[in-house]
């Protein structure tokens, strides 16, 4: 099973993408985590990643691109892994179709968290994360499930940030979901209820085969039949 979670900065990929770990125990994928887990240990790509995260813009594709490559020809990705927070531009996703190409892999479902600019806004200020995993909450919990850490605010949650954030992803990331559409992979979810009714909803989406699916499988059978 391969997962695309595809949503604006705040959208609940992160929180889902930690469902979907739990439920079909599978490696979760997030180039945010993985850049600011560099930050953290003060690599050379942290240094250079930090004062961008901090900004709000984004890291080049072809860093991305590297790092991606490296972190799908781990062996835990083989049975399945679930992707957040990348193809974030047009050359990304072109370059992802290339990489899941080589490695004999496709996308299972992108699936879409809809949630309006002005929810991100206020999910964004108030949202907390834990230092040691990076699992994140929402605003007043006091301590993080898994480990027990007190929780932080993000750099770029402060707001001098979201706002370009939100902006680069409208200008550079809303058309990869075009790339997707037109394979028949995107399941839409209105990200704005409960987490447990996106959680359901998540699943319910990961579980069914993708209109492209349907489209191979009935090619399939007709050339069969042929
Ligand atoms: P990244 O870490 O990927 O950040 P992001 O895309 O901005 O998304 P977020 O992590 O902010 O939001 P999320 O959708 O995961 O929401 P969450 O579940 O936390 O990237 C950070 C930076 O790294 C980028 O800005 C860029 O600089 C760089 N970068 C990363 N990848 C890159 C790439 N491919 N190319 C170039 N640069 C790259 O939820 C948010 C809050 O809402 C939480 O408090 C949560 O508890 C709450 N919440 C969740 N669901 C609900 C709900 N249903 N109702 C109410 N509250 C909810
Ligand atoms: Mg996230």
């Amino acid at each position: 099973m391969n997962l695309l979670l595809y949503g604006a900065p705040g959208s609940g990929k992160g929180t889902q993408a930690n469902m979907l770990r739990g439920h079909f125990g599978i490696p979760h994928i997030a180039t945010g985590d993985m850049l600011r887990a560099e930050i953290q240990a003060g690599t050379e790509l942290g240094r250079q990643a930090q004062p961008i995260l901090a900004a709000g813009r984004y890291v080049s594709d072809e860093i991305m691109i590297g790092i991606v490559r490296h972190r799908l020809s781990e062996p835990d990705c083989q049975p399945g892994f679930i992707m957040d927070g990348f193809p974030r531009t047009v050359p990304q996703a072109e370059a992802l179709d290339d990489l899941m190409g080589d490695l004999g892999k496709r996308f299972d479902r992108v699936i879409y968290l809809m949630v309006p600019v002005e929810d991100l806004l206020h999910r964004l200020s108030g949202r907390l994360v834990c230092p040691v995993c990076q699992r994140t909450y929402p605003p007043a919990t006091e301590a993080c499930d898994a480990d027990g850490s007190t929780l932080v605010q993000r750099d770029d949650d402060k707001p001098e940030a979201v706002r370009p954030r939100i902006e680069i992803y409208l200008e550079k990331t809303v058309p990869v979901l075009d790339h997707y559409r037109g394979e028949g992979l995107v399941s839409e979810i209105d990200g704005r209820g409960t987490i447990d009714e996106i959680s359901r909803q998540v699943l319910a989406a990961a579980s069914s085969p993708s209109n492209g699916e349907v489209a191979r499988r009935a090619g399939g059978a007709e050339s069969k039949t042929a």
